[in-house]
């Protein structure tokens, strides 16, 4: 009775007229006085399926406290004794019409109606700044823009809504997508994050607000005054957060739209002072700045600024792939001469990476053991998130082995990371 009319099961296009309707349900008549301290007792009974007031005017608001109102209840309401006694004689049962619009359900609610029997309703999205992102199943596309313009409509920050099409498999990690409802240029959002600003193309750039947990984390394990490494920053939120709490970060990423709004959000956050953007390959960026820095400490410059002095920690948040990029790291060290490498301190390296096996953690711990050539006898590895009901993203934690990072590098070196693409080929490592 409380639902919306049947008239609207099916509608692909949004016609709001289509769900007015008028009902009868139970209702209290009582004095305006007495209002406030029923409406706590008899709470359970009160209608609440659809956005509506659930007192309504009986006589005139002028006749004030004696002025009689209607409290609305459920069709099915039953009191208990105790709510019973609460009634006094002057009140009474009643049937109140009331008129039910698009307004008075909510999305579910309306979704529910509108999508044929048995389909999934759409009831999860995620949201960056003004745009809503739902990820819609086969039989839920011919209903998308249905459902975009009610989750429009519904929320009122939210200008556009997409959905998702395929799997992420560009090296940009940016979703394919297509604007089922709102404005289809409203591509730059704003995003707050914890107490940072972002600023991102969220059609151009990598972004995914369920980090939001794992950014708080991993940043909580830095020490002020420590310098960051981020070798896949996208538009810097890790970097960022990290700044905010007082650590100096070098923030890189390959894609130039990320660098562009990466490089204007350390202005918004006002960390121009702790971050430097690059926007270069992922390798070259991990060579130049360890090269540069390993040369500023040995040479003093290091006391100049904290941004000249080698980083403590390392982020590689590319989890299709970063494990691969970190045999990187084996000599990257080998200019720090031998009488110095025992006060070197090396940094501990966050490389985060999907996996699907029986035993995630260990199955990432075994690649960068292989890719490394070399078994690592510490190391932190912790669940991030479910990505898919068989995939998990898994964070690896640990401090480059002195036996890596001194190594001569062998011809030999290389090929673990061509037998490692060769069998992520086979597979699955896009992110759903
Ligand atoms: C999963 S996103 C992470 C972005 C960021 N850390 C965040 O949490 O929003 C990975 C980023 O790596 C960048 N990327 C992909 N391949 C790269 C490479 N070879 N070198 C540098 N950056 C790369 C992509 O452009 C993308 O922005």
């Amino acid at each position: 009775m409380l639902l919306p009319p049947s008239a609207v099961r099916g509608m692909k296009i949004l016609n709001k007229e289509l769900f007015r309707k008028t009902v009868r349900v139970p209702a209290l008549q009582i004095t305006r006085k007495g209002v406030d301290s029923l409406l706590k007792v008899l709470k359970k009974n009160i209608l609440d399926s659809v956005n509506i007031r659930r007192v309504m005017d009986i006589t005139s608001p002028e006749e004030g406290a004696s002025q009689l109102v209607a409290i609305l209840l459920k069709p099915d309401y039953k009191l208990s004794t105790h709510e019973e006694s609460s009634l006094t004689e002057d009140m009474k049962f009643i049937d109140r019409e009331i008129q039910l619009e698009f307004s008075s359900w909510g999305i579910k609610a309306l979704l529910s109606a509108i999508l044929p029997e048995n389909t999934v309703v759409p009831t999860a999205f995620e949201t960056a700044g003004h745009i809503a992102h739902v990820n819609l199943r086969d039989e839920q596309l011919p209903y998308k823009h249905v459902i975009g313009e009610v989750i429009l409509q519904k929320l009122t920050p939210i200008k556009t809504v997409v959905n998702k099409i395929g799997k992420i498999e560009n090296e940009f990690r940016i979703f394919d997508m297509e604007v089922i409802a709102g404005d289809k240029d409203a591509g730059i959002v704003t995003v707050k994050e914890q107490y940072c600003t972002y600023k991102l193309d969220y059609f151009k750039a990598f972004w995914n607000s369920r980090l939001q947990g794992e950014r708080q984390r991993i940043t909580d394990l830095f020490k002020p005054n420590q310098v960051i490494l981020d070798v896949f920053a996208g538009v810097g939120p890790f970097s960022i957060l990290a700044c905010k709490k007082k650590c100096f970060a070098h923030a890189n990423d390959l894609n130039p739209n990320c660098y562009q709004f990466m490089s204007e959000n350390v202005k918004i956050n006002k960390v121009v002072d702790r971050m430097e953007c690059y926007n270069l390959d992922a390798r070259v960026f991990i060579k130049k700045l360890t090269e540069q820095l390993i040369q500023s400490e040995l040479s003093g410059d290091g006391f100049a600024s904290k941004l000249k002095t080698m980083y403590s920690h390392v982020i590689m948040n590319l989890p299709g792939t970063a494990v691969g990029f970190l045999n990187t790291f084996i000599g990257l060290f080998i200019s720090v001469p031998e009488d110095k490498r025992d006060s070197f301190q090396l940094p501990t390296i966050h490389c985060y990476s999907f996996a699907s096996g029986e035993d995630p953690q260990n199955e990432v711990k075994q690649r960068v053991e292989g890719i490394l050539i070399s078994r690592l006898t510490t190391c932190d590895t912790s669940f991030v998130r479910q990505v898919s009901t068989v995939k998990e993203q898994i964070r690896i934690s640990f401090q480059l082995p002195p036996e890596v990072a001194y190594r001569h590098k062998q011809v030999a070196e290389v090929e673990p990371e061509q037998q490692q693409q060769k069998k992520r080929a086979k597979f699955d490592y896009n992110e759903d």
